[in-house]
């Protein structure tokens, strides 16, 4: 295809009706629609809604005529989103982006903080069922999809309220030390999803053991496929390059944990970043 017309189909969003939401817990909701979407796990799609904005989200929940993106409410597009209801219409560009490498073997680590259960949930279901789950968040009411996976799931909160008390780091150090007492085989393969501090600290475990590792990066996206520079980090272009990042680029990426762009363009510390509200 022509790439100035391949551009034009990539900026036209394509309606789909709400076919049901589900809410869970005090903040998230996951819209669900009847419609095909192809996708591999750890992409995303631009989420338009009319006269409010658009928006990037991975896909969470995906069946050959049925997907759902799970929403965090946070600012205004976040709260309009989790608030539709069945037969709202959602206009929907992608997906986009390069998703997760997928490693079939049961000696893989995942590791989820809060809403980065989202886009590694579809990751699981591809996964060998053996593989080690981690999850942590606040506290328990924010565990997303709390009886969704066959695997066994293990928990950790901010304030012990389910689970052990402390990081995904702790658990994920302390699967190490324990594969490395027994003499079993090292992990494959660490996927981690969740505050970039998160990201940043699995991925410096994951070096200090000699283990690959891919996480998923957000960076603001305008465009969504490579043309508006608004989502760059540290030289890669995290919509059309990532938003999956293995150890190899994360090694060069001097962004990473450290500086994003705010919808001006503007560089910022990552923690300005993070609590910043664009509307
Ligand atoms: C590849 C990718 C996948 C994502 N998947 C999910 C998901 O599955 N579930 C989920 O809840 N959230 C996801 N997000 C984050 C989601 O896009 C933002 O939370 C959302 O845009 C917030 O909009 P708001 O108006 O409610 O909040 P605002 O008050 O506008 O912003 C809150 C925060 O959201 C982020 N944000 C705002 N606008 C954008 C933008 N255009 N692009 C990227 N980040 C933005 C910024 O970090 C900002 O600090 C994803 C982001 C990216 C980049
Ligand atoms: S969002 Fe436009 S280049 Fe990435």
């Amino acid at each position: 295809m022509n790439p100035d017309t391949k551009h034009r189909e990539e900026q036209k969003p394509v309606m789909i009706r709400v076919a049901e939401v589900q809410v869970h817990g005090p903040t998230f909701a996951t819209l669900f629609f009847d419609a095909p979407m192809d996708f591999s796990p750890g992409q995303f799609v631009m989420v338009w809604i009319p006269g409010v904005d658009e928006k990037p989200y991975t896909i969470s929940y995906h069946s050959p005529d049925r997907f759902g993106i799970t929403v965090e409410a946070k600012g205004l597009f976040s709260k309009k989103a989790v608030s539709l209801s069945p037969g709202d219409l959602v206009g929907f560009r992608g997906p986009f982006g390069k998703g997760f490498e997928i490693i079939s073997s049961p000696d893989v680590a995942v590791v989820a903080g809060g809403c980065g259960m989202a886009p590694l949930a579809c990751l699981v279901e591809q996964l060998d069922p053996k593989v080690c789950l981690i999850h942590g968040a606040r506290s328990k009411e924010f565990i997303l999809y709390p009886d969704r996976f066959e695997l066994d799931r293990r928990i950790c909160t901010d304030d012990g309220s389910l689970g052990h008390k402390g990081f995904v780091t702790d658990l994920l150090e302390e699967e190490i030390h324990t594969r490395t007492q027994s003499g079993q085989k090292p992990l494959d393969m660490v996927y981690a999803c969740g505050p970039e501090i998160m990201m940043h600290r699995v991925f410096e475990i994951c070096e200090d053991h000699g283990l690959p590792c891919q996480v998923s990066l957000e960076r603001y996206m305008r465009c969504g496929f490579g043309v508006c520079g608004a989502c760059v980090c540290g030289g890669q272009v995290v919509c059309s390059d990532g938003p999956v990042f293995g150890s190899e680029i994360l090694r060069t990426l001097e962004d990473f944990n450290r500086t994003a762009l705010l919808k001006s363009g503007k560089p910022v510390r990552l923690e300005e970043y993070a609590t910043w509200r664009c509307s």
